[in-house]
């Protein structure tokens, strides 16, 4: 049996989410030999630590009666630092400005000998080859999967299942709180303010919902896919952005009218980065509805890709986190 330590740092929807889907599959990696222990938990305001394992499910009771996990007062870059482990999960929420308290985290865990495992889009939009950098350098793995598209294994299918390929190019839809924005607004005339609220209520929206709404979060997923994919040293700033404030339902009715519909399309090749909104044909395999995304990859031997799926959520992006933590397991 491989025992793997690892601390969550951030415990809101995304580590909870780790947190229960840990739970619900101890049992089953078990028999496949690894036994998953979770030997540190931190949020805003406190921490809790266990070198045995703690027991999650008391932990996320307490979180949900208390609103914090809190039992020790050691600061998140304490548990990286000190506690024997070998993997962090940084899921704290993302910040676009200077990547913190996200990059302070990782690069910590990184000069501790700690892999990491994060889906915070922050530290990644804005320092992706330092970070990548700071890993190889101390020999250490360095997994995002989570980052974009939520569910959808997007490093996954390009760096492992199309190995070998040349990307040409890459489009979609990668921002959830937009898309089901479009696809209301479309199919329901309803007015925007009205499902921009659903959005938030649905708990997919960021923060400060001008992220989703003015392209900022799907330029930041874009930069992250191109500097993964392409081994650009792009940040979010080199993208061009269109958002969808400037949307009228007339404009979606007329499309609708035509068979197309108006997505927030981002893409992703000969160097260029763009996000706009685009008018796609009602079948195409990009006009999915919803909350969904879709990427679409254009290689020189397979063809194109498509994959569709959940963008968001709290089990649905720890999918992503544990298939990287079980990465890790395994190669490490
Ligand atoms: N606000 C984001 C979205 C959450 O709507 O897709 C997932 O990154």
């Amino acid at each position: 049996m491989k025992t793997v330590k690892l601390s969550i740092i951030g415990f809101g929807a995304v580590g909870q989410g780790v947190a229960r889907s840990i739970v619900l599959k101890k049992e089953a990696l078990k028999k496949q030999g690894i036994d998953l222990r979770v030997v540190g938990i931190a949020d805003s305001k406190g921490c809790e630590v266990n070198a045995n394992g703690i027991d999650l499910k008391s932990a996320l009771l307490r979180k949900k009666e208390n609103g914090c996990v809190a039992k020790g007062a050691e600061s998140a870059i304490d548990i990286i630092r000190e506690i024997e482990q070998d993997i962090i999960v940084e899921v704290t929420p993302t910040n676009i400005e200077n990547g913190e308290p996200g990059l302070s985290n990782m690069t910590a865990a990184f000069e501790s000998g700690r892999h990491v495992v994060t889906s915070n889009k922050g530290p990644l939009a804005l320092c992706f080859s330092d970070l990548k950098e700071c890993a190889e350098d101390n020999g250490l793995i360095f997994r995002y999967e989570a980052t974009v598209g939520g569910a959808i294994p997007i490093f996954n299918l390009v760096h492992e299942a199309l190995a070998g390929n040349t990307i040409i190019g890459i489009e979609g839809i990668l921002n959830g709180t937009t898309n089901y924005i479009l696809t209301r607004m479309a199919e329901e005339r309803l007015p925007y303010e009205h499902v921009l609220r659903e959005a938030q209520e649905l708990g997919i929206a960021e923060t400060d919902p001008t992220y989703d709404v003015e392209g900022i979060d799907s330029a930041c997923k874009l930069v992250i896919l191109a500097n993964s994919i392409f081994g650009q040293s792009a940040t979010y700033r080199d993208v061009d952005v269109t958002g969808i404030t400037k949307i009228t339902p007339e404009a979606l009715e007329l499309a609708g009218r035509n068979n197309y519909v108006v997505k927030l399309i981002c893409e992703a090749g000969n160097g260029v980065l763009t996000v706009a909104p685009h008018l796609v044909p009602r079948r195409h395999p990009l006009a999915v509805g919803g909350t969904l995304n879709v990427a679409s990859i254009l290689t020189d031997l397979a063809g194109r890709i498509t994959i569709s799926g959940k963008g968001a959520g709290s089990i649905e992006t720890a999918s992503s986190i544990l298939s990287d933590i079980l990465y890790i397991a395994r190669n490490s």
